[in-house]
């Protein structure tokens, strides 16, 4: 992870955040070409998922919703951790992990009282100082809330913790505006919020993050079916953005550990760096949720089968993608260092072309006798395959190490024959291998060869 993160710096894929005060808790910027990576990767997902499916709408809803939907969501009251506080250095700790991590017990779902006998029993130390003087657990509420301007009783409104729910809300609008039919699905992307007591592993786990969410609304009798093609379907995503099967694992939910809305609950695990953890979730969500924003709402949220005549609440399978997992999952999995045959070692990542920041780079041998000038006119004419590169700075080796770096997939370099002759030299990222072709011949020659 150290080298990853080291490389995410180096060659701005993702920053620490607020750096210059001294970094801000588990704050994080993407940089140039982290920032291009994450276009990439959700313009993908809209495409396949929204653009290219008949059943499946795209919504973009606010960030802060009626306070009401959490309630009847089940998040104020429910959406908690098991947290413990040390009294000597203060640590805020996760009572599940300090017990998972000590005894490796799995304590998720015990009351409070019984992980604080666990911890107590165990005689379990604080994982920061070495004391044992830890508080009894207590529930912690995930949700950040933050104070509206309306005055009122209360004035409290919290920023979303999962994109879901608006595709709730927006359940009725879309039947009446959309002429949509079971089974269809609800597509969001966006941020979502989580006052995670330990975030870290980088980006993997963060207070601010983005979700990419779809609700898929069914008849109750289909929802096996439905299941298991999502999941083939999210483990066909995996391999369109370059995870390689052997690195991605599924794990079923033990039934009395579900969250409270599900039934049946899948997550597609990742081995990083720092163990295999949860990337993905696919979820069984019955009627749980349109039931309980009926009942808060007061407002009919039925489905009317005009072929049957019949009215009920349609039942729900919701795969979710967590952006910034995707992103660290591409950038682990792209991560290679390769000792050369001269003896040298390039670190190269390997990222999926469709993906990568920059598509092309093209590179003038030298500063000067025009070349820079032709690199320019060739790489307007390359523009279309997505973002492409100038660079110009240093030895032409180094170049092409930089952009190994950065995964570009492709270079292409103008030397003094390309004056003369109209071709130019290409040098394949993963391969090494270059290969001389007619400026003619390029823009096709790349697109068919990397972006088809
Ligand atoms: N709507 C269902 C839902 O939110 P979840 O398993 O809590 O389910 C879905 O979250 C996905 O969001 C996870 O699989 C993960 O990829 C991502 N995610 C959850 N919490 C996160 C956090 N604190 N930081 C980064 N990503 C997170």
């Amino acid at each position: 992870m150290d080298k990853i993160i080291a490389l995410c710096k180096r060659r701005g894929f993702v920053y620490p955040g607020s750096e210059i005060y001294g970094g801000f808790g588990n704050s994080y910027t993407y940089g140039p070409y982290g920032s291009e990576l994450k276009k990439n990767i959700k313009d993908l997902w809209w495409k396949m998922f929204v653009q290219n499916r008949e059943d499946i709408v795209g919504i973009d809803a606010d960030i802060i919703l009626h306070p009401k939907t959490w309630e009847a969501s089940g998040h104020v009251g429910g959406f908690n951790d098991q947290m413990i506080d040390c009294k000597n250095c203060r640590a805020r700790l996760r009572a599940d992990h300090l017990v998972e991590d000590a005894l490796q017990k799995d304590c998720e779902g015990l009351p409070d009282e019984e992980v604080t006998k666990i911890i107590q029993d165990n005689k379990l130390k604080c994982p920061k100082c070495g004391s044992d003087d830890l508080t009894d657990v207590r529930k912690f509420n995930l949700m950040f809330s933050t104070q509206m301007a309306k005055t009122g009783d209360d004035n409290t409104a919290y920023l979303r913790p999962e994109t879901a729910q608006a595709m709730f809300l927006e359940y009725k609008n879309i039947l009446d505006s959309m002429r949509v039919k079971l089974p269809f699905g609800v597509a969001q992307q966006g941020k979502a919020f989580r006052n995670e007591i330990t975030p870290g592993n980088f980006i993997f786990r963060r207070l601010e993050f983005e979700q990419m969410e779809i609700e898929y609304f069914i008849r109750p009798e289909d929802w096996q079916d439905v299941f298991e093609t999502w999941l083939k379907t999210m483990k066909d995503w995996c391999d369109t953005i370059g995870l390689s099967a052997e690195h991605v694992h599924e794990y079923e939910h033990a039934q009395e550990k579900l969250s409270h809305y599900s039934k049946r609950t899948v997550d597609l695990e990742y081995d990083f760096p720092f163990g295999k953890k949860e990337l993905y979730g696919l979820a069984y969500r019955t009627d749980f949720d349109l039931s309980q924003h009926q009942e808060h709402s007061g407002k009919k949220l039925e489905y009317f089968d005009d072929q049957t005549g019949e009215r009920f609440i349609p039942h729900v399978i919701e795969p979710t993608w967590g952006l910034d997992r995707t992103i660290l999952a591409v950038l682990c999995e792209a991560y290679n260092e390769e000792k050369l045959e001269d003896g040298s070692q390039r670190t190269v990542m390997k990222i999926t072309p469709k993906l990568a920041p920059v598509k092309v780079a093209v590179l003038p041998l030298m500063k000067k006798d025009g070349l820079p000038d032709k690199a320019r006119e060739v790489l307007s004419g390359l523009r279309d395959l997505g973002n492409c590169e100038f660079d110009l700075s240093g030895a032409i080796g180094k170049r092409y190490r930089r952009q190994d770096e950065i995964g570009t997939p492709v270079c292409v370099t103008i030397d003094y024959d390309t004056l003369e002759d109209e071709s130019v030299t290409i040098r394949d990222r993963d391969s090494m291998a270059q290969e001389r072709i007619k400026i003619s011949d390029l823009k096709a020659k790349l697109s068919q060869q990397y972006f088809s």
